[in-house]
């Protein structure tokens, strides 16, 4: 296949520009970075699992009328999806105390939430991703209040759908990130989900055991990185046979 032109490599993917105006393709790595970029290591066969569980949980949402950018996926690493214009901000959805809100409040981790609190955090690496409130994004015009309202109630509606679908499988969602964009259709203008779903940006943890699931295991050293990848794969009902290997040649499509 003819080598197309890349438009950008993040830390986790490449982007690649699509076969038709209006797409991307991400292509997903196995490198894994965590606080900031200080810490590199590479998860082998976390490219393939995290495209297949992003794919999974995207078509899922979609399924509920979520408006997503995922067209669909093309191979073992790589997905097709609308492009949009990302709107800087990681939108952080929190169910139990965990990570840096944990530190920042000294709220123990674990701790269940009275309600579930959703954050903004301004995308921005060089700044260190800071906490921002609605003040600071509707003043420095990086969405407006209706951009907000709707990345909100998105937001919690996706919280809820993903609460009950991973406890189905004996998963408890801690928290996650979300990065929202918008697509423009004519003179219309609509909030969709954007970038991924994964064990990258998700705290993931047993139901029985409290074992954590996702990227706090390569984050704080804990061992078992690949296989908690595939763990959460294997309960989606979605672990590619044989496990996360690479196909060589073309594959076909469920
Ligand atoms: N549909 C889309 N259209 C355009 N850009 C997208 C889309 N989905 C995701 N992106 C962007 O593609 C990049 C994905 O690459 P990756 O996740 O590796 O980035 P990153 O290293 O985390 O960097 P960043 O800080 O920009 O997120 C991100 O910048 C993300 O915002
Ligand atoms: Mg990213």
């Amino acid at each position: 296949m003819a080598r197309r032109r890349q438009i950008y490599e993040g830390k986790a993917k490449v982007l690649f520009e699509g076969p038709e105006p209006g797409t991307i393709v991400q292509y997903f790595k196995d490198d894994a970075t965590a606080f900031n970029n200080k810490k590199k290591g590479v998860i082998t066969g976390k490219g393939v699992l995290n495209n297949r569980i992003s794919e999974f949980l995207m078509i899922k949402l979609a399924e509920i009328g979520i408006p997503t950018h995922f067209v669909r996926r093309l191979n073992m690493r790589e997905q097709l999806v609308r492009e949009v214009e990302i709107i800087p901000l990681e939108v952080v959805i929190r169910n139990i105390a965990a990570g840096s809100l944990s530190q920042r409040y000294g709220v123990p981790e674990g701790t269940a939430l009275p309600r579930s609190i959703i954050e903004y955090y301004y995308k921005n690496d060089e700044l260190n991703d800071p906490l921002v409130s609605e003040e600071h994004i509707t003043a420095f015009g990086w969405a407006n209040t209706h951009d907000l309202d709707e990345m909100m109630g998105l937001s919690l509606r996706i919280n809820d759908f993903l609460t009950g679908l991973f406890l189905g499988v004996g998963i408890r969602l801690i928290d996650f990130k979300l990065e929202f964009g918008r697509l423009w259709e004519g003179e219309e203008m609509r909030i969709v989900l954007a970038d991924e779903i994964s064990p990258d940006n998700c705290r993931l943890w047993d139901l029985k055991t409290n074992e954590k699931m996702d990227k706090d295991r390569f984050r704080r050293d804990l061992g078992g990185v690949e296989e908690a990848y595939q763990e959460v794969a294997r309960r989606l009902g979605i672990l590619p046979e044989g496990g996360p290997r690479d196909l060589k040649g073309p594959e076909t499509m469920q």
